[in-house]
């Protein structure tokens, strides 16, 4: 390869001509010996090998949390990668203070990643909060100490800090400030700018893999072959999400923290970041795209569970042809999928609600947080006078792909909210589906899951609804 990863590490230059499909974590662990990073799972789960990636967007440097077992070396080509090594300065921060006084380190093997994810959330979060601070560090886990006392650092330490709110420039003139980061800070946006992008190397015949967040890839690629080739679909792009022609527009390339954050799609959809949330940790969150969660076809998949219910459309490119395909009709069987191989899912568009509408999104799994859901569900409606006059709903987890629940919602059109009409939709609901039992709950238990939150939609949307044991326990 003569065409060198740039980026810089911890405010100085790295170039290096190894494979862009290096894993990161070993980079940094065996070839910048910046071991403070820790190795625990290497699957996305522990936080342990968390680093903050700092990049270009929107004309201006913001910084995300990522699990560095899960990046190839080549997308943090023109970034700026930051290590445990390069937050501190001479002394703790009041962070790192907090966790010592409040007795939440033990071995200190989870420490490390901690100390990113909040420093991450605490340099690109829009709005600071207790719960947003909390949130930003569920996806560390912690095996000695346990988790109130962490928990009692946080509060301590957002409490008494007095961290600029304005977010972007100010905020880090504010944690260089109180000690959470190096001066050196200020001068890498400029440094970034200097970087020419990554030239498109060819495959020159070796195993050629198109790439976009990995969350799922990097694990699949474990055994991969060292001259396996990249291809980044990753691009910035100013606006992702675009309203086109009644169309909401959603580029296939969208990472999941991107949609949470949108204040476009909280204007129609205001719970639509309390969803995701639900959607893997703040480190996952960060790098998983739209395009991955669709391809990538789980039969449980959060995202496409929610654009099935607003029956989104999908623009396939082909070198200058689009194709469209309708989500409800994409999936043919498990992990299959109507996808030339030549073709690229570029994006998804679905129609802006109109009039008394209504969305929810429910998900059941073992553990409430970081899990695979057991059965999902999605239903948007459009609601005069007590008739139902529109209606999509999708359920995840009961069948070989994500399913369109076709004959419910032609059950449901213009009939009456009545608690016996979702009684019986919820009947035909269960009849489409073809659950199997797995570790997830037996097919009996899916069966009645699905019906429950069948039920939960309506309640929550009519709450007024007469709930009777009938009902509920039929
Ligand atoms: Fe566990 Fe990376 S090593 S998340
Ligand atoms: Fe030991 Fe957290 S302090 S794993």
């Amino acid at each position: 390869m003569d065409n060198p990863i740039i980026f810089i590490s911890n405010g100085k230059e790295v170039r290096t001509f190894l494979s862009p499909a290096v894993t990161l974590l070993d980079f940094i662990r065996k070839e910048l010996n910046l071991t403070g990073t820790k190795e625990g799972c290497r699957e996305g789960d522990c936080g342990a090998c968390t680093v903050l990636v700092g990049g270009i967007e929107n004309g201006g440097l913001f910084y995300r949390a990522v699990n560095s077992c899960l990046v190839p070396l080549g997308m943090v080509h023109g970034k700026h990668l930051v290590t445990i090594e390069g937050v501190n300065q001479k002394a703790l921060s009041p962070f790192q203070e907090a966790l010592i006084n409040e007795g939440a380190i033990q071995c200190g093997f989870c420490t490390p990643g901690i100390i990113m994810s909040m420093t991450g959330y605490l340099l690109s979060d829009r709005y600071l909060s207790l719960e947003g601070a909390i949130d930003a560090i569920g996806g560390n886990i912690c095996r000695c100490t346990g988790y109130e006392a962490i928990k009692r650092a946080v509060y301590s330490f957002m409490m008494e800090s007095e961290i600029s709110l304005e977010a972007g420039r100010k905020r880090m003139e504010s944690l260089i400030e109180k000690g959470f980061l190096p001066f050196s800070f200020m001068n890498i946006e400029q440094m970034l700018k200097e970087i020419a992008p990554l030239k498109t190397l060819s495959s020159n015949g070796s195993p050629e893999v198109l790439f976009a967040g990995g969350t799922d890839l990097m694990l699949k690629m474990r055994d991969r072959p060292p001259d396996i080739h990249l291809h980044f679909l990753t691009e910035e792009k100013e606006e992702k999400i675009i309203i086109e022609k009644g169309f909401f527009v959603l580029d296939a390339g969208l990472s999941v923290t991107e949609m949470m954050n949108s204040e476009l799609l909280k204007s129609s959809f205001p719970e639509f970041g309390s969803y995701l949330r639900l959607f893997g940790s703040e480190q996952i969150r960060n790098m998983a795209t739209l395009g991955g969660n669709i391809v990538n076809a789980s039969p449980a998949a959060d995202l496409v569970n929610i654009f099935l219910a607003l029956d989104a459309t999908l623009v396939l490119k082909n070198k200058n042809e689009n194709r469209e395909v309708t989500l409800k009709d994409f999936y043919l069987g498990y992990k299959q999928f109507d996808k030339k191989g030549s073709e690229r899912l570029s994006k998804l568009r679905f129609l802006l609600p109109e009039g008394n509408y209504f969305f929810n999104y429910e998900k059941i799994s073992r553990r409430q947080h970081l899990d695979i859901a057991s059965v999902n569900s999605s239903i948007y409606m459009e609601a005069e006078d007590g008739f139902i006059r529109k209606i999509h709903i999708s359920a995840g987890g009961v069948a070989p792909f994500p399913l369109y629940l076709k004959e419910t919602a032609q059950f449901f059109k213009d009939r009456q909210i009545t608690y016996e009409n979702i009684r019986d939709g919820a009947l035909i609901a269960q009849s489409e589906i073809s659950p199997i039992s797995d570790i997830r709950g037996s097919e009996e238990y899916k069966r009645l899951l699905l019906r429950q939150l069948l039920l939960a939609h309506f309640f929550k949307f009519f709450p007024e609804l007469t709930i009777s044991a009938e009902i509920l326990f039929a």
